[in-house]
Formats: C-alpha cells, sequence, structure tokens
C-alpha cells in the first residue's frame, strides 16, 4: 500500500527546509527537553533571559518531523524579546495557526513545541527558586501532552523489549 504525502502547506515546507534558531545555545539560561528520543520525537529548547524576564534569544534542536521543525522554528521566532509571561501565554493553537495550519494528525508536534517552551519557562523559576503569581501551579495543556507522550513511548519501548527478550 502507498501512502501519500501529508498535506503540508508551503509555510510549513519553507520552515522545514530553513528553520530558523536551529541549533544548541551554548550561553542558554535554560533548556527544556520535551518528547522521547526512544521514539525520535524530541525536542531540546534553549532559552536566554535578562534580568527583566525578557527573552533575549531563542533555540532548538529537534528530532521531530517536519510539523515539529516548522512548529519549533516559528515558536523560537514568536518568543524573542517577549516577557516570558506573554510567551507562557501562547497556546499550541496560535502556533498552527502562525505555521498556516497543520493537518490534525500533526497537531501533536506543534503541542509538544509548546510543551518544551513551558518546561523552560517553569525551569526559569524553580532555579530561581520563585513562583509568579499568573504561573498556574497544575501543569498547562501543552505539559500533560508532552507528558502523556513520553509515557506512550516509554510503555512501547518496554513493550517492544520484552517482546524481543521472548
Ligand atoms: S513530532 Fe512526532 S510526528 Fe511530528
Amino acid at each position: 500500500m502507498s501512502r501519500s504525502p501529508l498535506p503540508y502547506n508551503p509555510k510549513i515546507l519553507e520552515l522545514f527546509r530553513n528553520p530558523k534558531n536551529l541549533g544548541k545555545m551554548e550561553d542558554a539560561t535554560v533548556t527544556a527537553v520535551a518528547g522521547n528520543p526512544l521514539c525520535g520525537d524530541m525536542i531540546i529548547f534553549y532559552l536566554k533571559i535578562n534580568d527583566e524576564g525578557v527573552i533575549e534569544k531563542a533555540s532548538f534542536e529537534s528530532y521531530g518531523c517536519a510539523a515539529n521543525i516548522a512548529t519549533s522554528s516559528i515558536v523560537t521566532e514568536m518568543i524573542k524579546g517577549m516577557k516570558l509571561e506573554d510567551a507562557w501565554n501562547i497556546s499550541w493553537k496560535s502556533v498552527i495557526e502562525a505555521v498556516g495550519g497543520l493537518p490534525s494528525v500533526k497537531f501533536h508536534c506543534g503541542i509538544l513545541a509548546v510543551g518544551a517552551l513551558k518546561r523552560a519557562i517553569r525551569v526559569y523559576y524553580k532555579n530561581k527558586g520563585v513562583s509568579p503569581n499568573w504561573l498556574p501551579k497544575e501543569p498547562s495543556f501543552e505539559e500533560k501532552q508532552a507528558l502523556k507522550e513520553e509515557e506512550l513511548a516509554e510503555m512501547l519501548s518496554k513493550r517492544m523489549k520484552t517482546e524481543e527478550e521472548k
């Protein structure tokens, strides 16, 4: 059976071919990972944050698909120069809108990118030992989804290992 290619829009394809802010950041203030290296869908976010809580620069490394690379790229562009509170309020829906839409089976790739961003913001405040009142105690939707994916990937890899050992 042949699989037809996913209907990515031209903006996604362009960002996939020429992603912005791709690569490790040596002087990052915080780093956060979302996804699971075992299944290959993994993203690392790097943020450089100044004393006023403004994101001076952002970069990412992605081992995910085209949709993940495109959404991560656009997130790093959207948050540059933003206050952490405003960056926190970016939703996965607005990111998908910003890349001109995604096939619904690929929504989770954009959710993972925003999950990584939100984790990075949490790490920043955790390291500082402060908790601003706008930062919810409960994990956001994107953080919960990232966790679900990680748990699922781990479960699958354990199952595969057991199968191999049989
Ligand atoms: S990151 Fe998993 S399919 Fe896109």
